[in-house]
């Protein structure tokens, strides 16, 4: 049974899915340092992290010590198969990924992962590549894709479980 859902969020986004599953699935939210003191080692859980150069942050830790059901990455970029294969291969999972678009709030960014996403926006804009029109956009006036109805094929995996 899935005792809790923990995540690792940097600017809000991983977060507010992380409320949002706790809310439909009726079971506690921690972070990683919160779940410590809240869940026993190898207890069943949710796992959300954000996507940074497509590492799911906070996997690592986590994976040695929970059995996450259900693993969720959330990132900027579009969905797309070959972006999804390219993350599980990164954070080498074999079983079912899910992925949630977050957003880009540079009111809440800082320091270097700040400098690291304006070159990648510098970058995109240079080349000015038709494909990343929509990212360039982006980059330029931040977003949020947040929203409840992204949870949909999520609820759907971990209800059939
Ligand atoms: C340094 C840095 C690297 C990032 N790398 C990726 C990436 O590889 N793929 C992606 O989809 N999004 C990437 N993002 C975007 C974040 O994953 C996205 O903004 C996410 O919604 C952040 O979630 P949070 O608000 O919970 O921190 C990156 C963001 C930063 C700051």
């Amino acid at each position: 049974m899935i005792k809790a859902i923990v995540y690792k969020s940097n600017t809000g986004h991983t977060m507010e899915y992380a409320k949002m599953l706790s809310k439909k699935l009726d079971i506690p939210y921690f972070t990683i340092n919160e779940a410590k003191n809240n869940l026993k080692n190898k207890e069943e859980i949710v796992y959300l992290g954000w996507v940074c150069a497509t590492k799911i942050s906070g996997l690592g830790k986590v994976r040695k010590k929970y059995d996450i059901k259900c693993c969720i990455a959330v990132g900027l970029y579009p969905e797309d198969k070959n972006y999804i294969k390219n993350i599980k291969d990164s954070n080498k999972l074999e079983d079912t990924l899910f992925y949630l678009r977050g957003g880009l709030d540079y009111t809440k960014l800082k320091g270097i992962k700040k400098k690291l996403l304006l070159m990648v926006s510098n970058e995109m804009e240079k080349e000015n590549k038709p494909e990343n029109k929509e990212l360039i956009e982006i980059f330029k006036n931040g977003a949020n894709f947040v929203a409840e109805e992204n949870l949909e094929p999520i609820l759907k995996f971990i209800n059939k479980e």
